[in-house]
């Protein structure tokens, strides 16, 4: 196949001293050669958006909004229209556009696997060790759309392939933008309870994204983007990790700070104490997990859609 044998036969991320000095530590920008490849042409994206919905549905999310705001919850939206009218009026329809698991189609999973194998060689870690659930993430955005703060629970290495956009990136270890339980909620029962906070705006790491460019956003790094006068294609390269401790703490003290509010119990963050994390992780594994597999498990016979982002 050409372009297994192309993905194949050079690199695909530039490399760079920050991938291990940074890696999942810090945001930093860096470089590819994806732009002209062929399997991220409008067209080609197109045909795979719909073979998406057709075969595994739950794995496309799209919504079309004119002037929505930086803070706006991502589940406030609109229903969406009908994917064509989507896709046939991207230029002008405010669309915001996830394939998530690419990889279905055996074209990008050469690409997802090519790329994944760079970074892991670049940053001196062993992703198949670690990761649980892989995604080759295509965003598809119309002009000027803004894609709302948010964090994710992914580890991410987004590459801009067409168009050009900024984004803002907040370190997840700073207290005001991201405070202790905002992230715990956002563990536990909230995907958008990080609140964007305009008054810390500049603390943000503004990136312009062109194509060519990436960036790696570290795990629960806010971030919000705005597309400049163009239509924006991106690639990301994100995984989830094995290891499941951070999110088990979060969720562990989540429910401390609930229970034990009337004394005002602050808990400890997680990676202070491996005594302490080590109970919270312990006891959430054996009680909360399970509950949360089955409960993903009828989502998943429902056919409810993924996550947005
Ligand atoms: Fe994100």
């Amino acid at each position: 196949m050409p372009v297994l044998a192309e993905a194949a036969s050079h690199q695909t991320i530039v490399p760079s001293a920050e991938f291990p000095q940074k890696f999942n530590r810090e945001a930093f920008l860096f470089h590819h050669t994806l732009t002209d490849h062929p399997l991220f042409k409008l067209p080609r994206l197109m045909e795979l958006a719909k073979e998406t919905q057709r075969t595994h549905k739950q794995d496309l999310y799209y919504d079309a909004g004119k002037d929505v705001a930086i803070g706006a919850r991502w589940d406030e939206f609109a229903p969406a229209p009908p994917l064509d009218e989507a896709l046939d009026r991207i230029e002008n329809n405010g669309a915001w556009i996830a394939i998530h698991q690419a990889q279905h189609d055996p074209e990008y999973a050469a690409i997802y696997d090519q790329c994944m194998s760079e970074f892991s060689e670049l940053s001196g870690v062993d992703f198949k060790k670690v990761m649980r659930v892989q995604d080759a993430l295509i965003f598809i955005t119309s002009p000027n759309r803004v894609t709302t703060y948010h964090i994710d629970r992914e580890c991410n290495f987004l590459l801009q392939i067409h168009g050009s956009k900024m984004i803002h990136i907040f370190d997840s270890k700073d207290g005001d933008v991201l405070p202790q339980e905002e992230i715990e909620r956002f563990w536990t029962v909230d995907n958008n309870a990080p609140r964007y906070k305009p008054e810390l705006q500049n603390r943000a790491r503004s990136y312009q994204l062109e194509p060519g460019n990436g960036v790696h956003i570290p795990v629960n790094w806010p971030h919000w983007l705005k597309n400049d006068n163009n239509i924006s294609v991106s690639l990301s390269v994100n995984f989830t990790w094995h290891d499941s401790e951070r999110g088990n703490i979060y969720r562990a003290n989540h429910y401390l700070r609930r229970f034990l509010k009337p004394i005002n119990f602050n808990p400890r963050p997680p990676f202070e104490s491996s005594l302490s994390d080590g109970m919270k992780n312990a006891f959430m594994a054996m009680t909360y997990n399970p509950a949360r597999a089955a409960n993903r498990f009828m989502h998943k016979l429902k056919g409810d859609p993924v996550r947005a982002r």
